[in-house]
């Protein structure tokens, strides 16, 4: 058994502050406030004016995370940024914000899966600080969605919205909170259920595959709902199962922000009351690998999650990739 554990020891986020409500949407397609409302839990959400890059919208939260702990920069060995809308192909948006932040030390790379991408750059990073590898890594969740959704598409233009967020893992011997389990796969069967055709090496960009917008995300929402209720539960049943976990033992459950009511029917078949569920979808919809990071720095910041708290984090993304993880919280 690992003496060191890794431990969320800050936590922030950013929201971009242009607010669309579903009116926008009323007001050039073909779909109500009530559609969106009853089919996704959205209200509203926010999108990043033409300059910001995503590594922008980590930036203030990565910011905030080093003052919040008042480390020095050069502590943290390693910058981990989850995202599907990077600043560029490459180099990593990893390495920009590296210099964007004035890190000396780090090393670094940008992780792609998708609205799983928090969770999968958090389990990296306790395997980097469980190791002595690193005594901090900065771990990043952000999107900016508005770049690959079309806005002409009622199906999933109304969904997506653009933010980021970061914690701070950090290696903490003998303690009872931190990480402590977790669950994580991926399905390339379903990889075309949730993907963007064009861009990469398959279809690189071309007159063609911009008129024919396939630069843009696509999704057969059924199918991805289907898998995510079922997939995510399922993962969820294990790790509870293997850490002796009831319902009652839960205090939070912090689920990726897709749908309402794929949160709402994770919740039930875990037998978790919905009151401690994490759900902001209704402010920020969905906003990919920030989703996770958004609710726990929103929580924190409210003081409704304590020091000891169990909390399991869900995901369920394009990939098909999802997971789960069990943690005690950290943060004082
Ligand atoms: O985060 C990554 C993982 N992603 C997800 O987990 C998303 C999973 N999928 C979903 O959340 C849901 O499938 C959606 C919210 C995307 C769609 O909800 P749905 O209940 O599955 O609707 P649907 O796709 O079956 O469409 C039902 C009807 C269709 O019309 P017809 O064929 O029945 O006439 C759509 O054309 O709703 C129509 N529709 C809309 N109507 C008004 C689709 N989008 C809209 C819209 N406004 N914005």
């Amino acid at each position: 058994m690992a003496t060191r554990r890794a431990v969320i020891t800050a936590v922030s986020h950013y929201a971009p502050p242009d607010v669309y409500t579903n009116a926008h949407f009323e007001s050039y397609m073909d779909t109500t406030d009530e559609w969106i409302q009853t089919r996704t839990g959205i209200k509203e959400r926010r999108f990043a004016k033409a300059d910001v890059a995503t590594s922008d919208l980590a930036l203030p939260a990565a910011q905030d995370c080093i003052a919040q702990r008042g480390i020095d920069k050069s502590e943290i060995g390693c910058i981990i940024f989850a995202t599907v809308t990077p600043d560029y192909m490459f180099p990593a948006t990893a390495c920009v914000l590296q210099h964007k932040l004035g890190i000396p030390n780090a090393w670094g790379f940008d992780l792609s899966a998708a609205c799983s991408g928090f969770l999968y750059a958090l389990e990296t990073a306790r395997r980097i600080v469980e190791s002595d590898g690193a005594k901090f890594v900065l771990v990043c969740g952000a999107d900016k969605m508005t770049t690959i959704i079309n806005p002409n598409e009622r199906a999933t233009a109304i969904l997506f919205g653009d933010a980021g967020a970061a914690v701070l893992v950090e290696g903490v011997e003998n303690t009872d909170v931190g990480i402590i389990d977790s669950v994580l796969q991926v399905d390339g069967a379903g990889g075309q259920a949730l993907y963007m055709p064009a861009g990469g090496s398959v279809m690189p960009p071309s007159h063609e595959t911009v008129e024919k917008n396939l630069h843009y995300a696509h999704q057969d929402g059924q199918a991805v709902f289907k898998s995510a209720v079922t997939r995510m539960s399922e993962v969820c049943a294990q790790i509870m199962e293997r850490n002796n976990l009831t319902g009652d033992d839960i205090r939070w459950l912090a689920p990726h922000q897709a749908n309402l009511r794929i949160i709402g029917a994770t919740a039930q078949r875990m037998g978790i009351d919905i009151s401690k569920v994490m759900i902001n979808i209704e402010r920020y919809g969905n906003t990919t690998a920030a989703t996770i990071p958004m609710c726990l720095s929103e929580w924190q910041k409210a003081g409704k999650i304590n020091y000891g708290d169990n909390v399991i984090l869900a995901a369920f993304g394009g990939g098909f990739t999802w997971g789960s993880m069990y943690m005690k919280w950290g943060i004082k």
